[in-house]
């Protein structure tokens, strides 16, 4: 009996351990199928279990939410089908039989790994599907056996079609950027943050003689003068710091010796956190182009100096021929007919008229030759003429005209310098009074060695220099054009400072280096 009743609570003990176990066991399972379920039903997957067959066992969600389909009353599914491949039907076998199947990456993913029971991952196939707009669709297979079951494997399908047009776009775009900056033909470089060549175009290789593969990976140290290199550097460390766009010209010494007038215009680079990643510069060469410009400088400075001795010419022939020849026709006509008394009224009348004409002619003349060619320049040198004609002008148009000359008396101004200053005051002045409408001009004309300058500064409206000289061109004024022309003839050059509502204020600084002109109470 104590045995019996010992065996059977060891049997009891067995089966309780047992029942633990099996317990485990469920739990164990109860996790598995949580776990499963959570993959199937949760996780923005596409999966599907297919028995060897090809027929679909089971699919996750979003798989089935996508298809629309109902396993259990339109079982049995094949893969083709439910991956809405076009060729799912070309044979009377079904999915998996037709002519295309034996192409087909998918089928032959899925039934290598059926044959040798190996995974596969993110092999690459096409489907042409039928879902709504019949197109070709790109996926991505993952397959592998799945374990402990009965001939069945699991196949996991990512859609990258889109992911690939927008690849294949973007390469489409690389690609034409690229051909357009190696057709371009200005020399053009990317660089990193750390100064390092990262890309160049052709034009770039032919301009620094050096092939990509030597300047990519480079810093500019590495590939040019020392001296050169270091301003290159600071330049760029300026756009690192003030990211943006850079714009300045420089001279560049080619592979082949000459010196290059070049403009670079430079960009930061960014990332999608907008932190600087490198700099793209682009290189105009503008040497033609200042050739042509100093060239031009230099033909109109020629005509200015020409017109100059015109001038001066037809205003000495006015004043000593023509202006001399009327006075003489003057005392003549005056003579004529006086011995007549019996003359006409009416004669005598047209004789005081025309007399009164050629009065008129001559001090017209004289007016001409003054304007051509002042002569109290020659008279009374540049500072009294300037005097004079601020004085006649402050009279003629109701400005104040405040004229200072320091420092000039000792100075040996030669007369073509003498001519420009005052035609420089002169457009001055007639523009102050065309456009000012200011009641204050003050002119001052300092000689300090080695400079001579002349400021004019007037309290009028003023005016937007950089606005007004775009409009300038096309309208074409030529005054203040001509002015910064008559400096750079002078070797000097001319500022204009100008704002609306507080005035304009031109200087222009000389230089006059040769000491013995500087004489005086000026003498070194
Ligand atoms: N002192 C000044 N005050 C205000 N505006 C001026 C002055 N000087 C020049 N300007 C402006 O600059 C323009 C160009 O001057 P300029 O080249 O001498 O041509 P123009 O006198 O034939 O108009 C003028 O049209 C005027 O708008
Ligand atoms: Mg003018």
């Amino acid at each position: 009996m104590q045995s019996t009743y010992k065996e059977l609570e060891k049997k009891i003990r067995a089966l309780e351990k047992e029942i633990a176990s099996v317990k485990l066991q469920n739990l164990e399972l109860n996790k598995k199928s949580l776990i499963h379920e959570t993959i199937f039903s949760n996780l923005p997957l596409f999966i599907m279990i297919i028995d060897f067959q090809g027929n679909v066992e089971d699919m996750s969600a979003l798989l089935l939410k996508s298809t629309g389909l109902n396993l259990e009353k339109e079982n049995p599914i094949k893969g083709g089908e439910l991956l809405k491949c076009i060729h799912h039907q070309d044979n009377p076998e079904g999915c998996g039989f037709g002519p295309h199947c034996k192409t087909c990456e998918i089928r032959r993913t899925i039934q290598n790994t059926i044959n040798t029971g190996e995974s596969h991952y993110k092999v690459e196939a096409e489907l042409i599907s039928f879902d709504r707009i019949i197109g070709k669709r790109i996926l991505l297979l993952s397959t592998a056996l799945l374990k402990q079951s009965d001939k069945k494997i699991v196949v996991l399908i990512e859609d990258i079609t889109e992911q690939k047009k927008f690849e294949t776009a973007l390469t489409e775009q690389t690609d034409f950027l690229n051909a357009l900056i190696e057709t371009i033909s200005n020399p053009i470089f990317y660089k990193n943050s750390d100064g390092r060549y990262t890309g160049c175009n052709k034009s770039f290789e032919n301009f620094t003689g050096m092939k990509r593969s030597d300047i990519i990976g480079k810093t500019v140290y590495e590939i040019g003068p020392k001296k050169l290199a270091h301003k290159y550097h600071q330049k760029d460390q300026q756009l690192f710091e003030n990211p943006g766009t850079q714009h300045y010209e420089w001279k560049i010494g080619t592979p082949g010796g000459k010196i290059r007038d070049v403009i670079f215009d430079k960009a930061t680079l960014h990332d999608v956190n907008g932190n600087v990643t490198g700099l793209v510069g682009v290189i105009s060469d503008i040497t033609e182009r200042k050739h042509a410009e100093d060239l031009i400088r230099k033909l109109s400075q020629m005509l200015m100096q020409a017109q100059e001795r015109e001038r001066q010419m037809i205003s000495c022939e006015l004043h000593d021929s023509i202006a001399q020849n009327l006075s003489t026709l003057k005392l003549y006509f005056a003579r004529i007919l006086v011995d007549q008394p019996s003359l006409a009224e009416k004669l005598r009348e047209q004789r005081a008229d025309i007399s009164q004409l050629i009065d008129q002619i001559i001090m017209d003349v004289r007016n001409l030759a003054y304007d051509l060619r002042p002569p109290s320049l020659d008279h009374l040198g540049l500072v009294h003429a300037l005097e004079v004609f601020c004085e006649e002008f402050a009279a003629k148009n109701k400005i104040d005209v405040n004229f200072h000359a320091v420092g000039i008396d000792g100075i040996t101004i030669s007369p073509e310098m003498e001519i420009n200053l005052y035609r420089l005051v002169h457009e001055a002045l007639s523009n102050v009074q065309k456009h000012a409408s200011a009641t204050r001009v003050v002119i001052k004309f300092v000689g300090a060695y080695p400079h001579i300058i002349l400021r004019i500064e007037d309290n009028g409206k003023g005016f937007d220099l950089k606005d007004r000289e775009r409009s300038m061109i096309n309208e074409k004024r030529m005054g203040i054009w001509s002015m910064k022309e008559r400096a750079n003839l002078l070797q000097g050059r001319m500022d204009i400072h100008s704002q609306l509502n507080r005035g304009t204020k031109i200087v222009i600084k000389l230089l006059l280096k040769d000491k013995k002109k500087w004489m005086g109470k000026n003498r070194l």
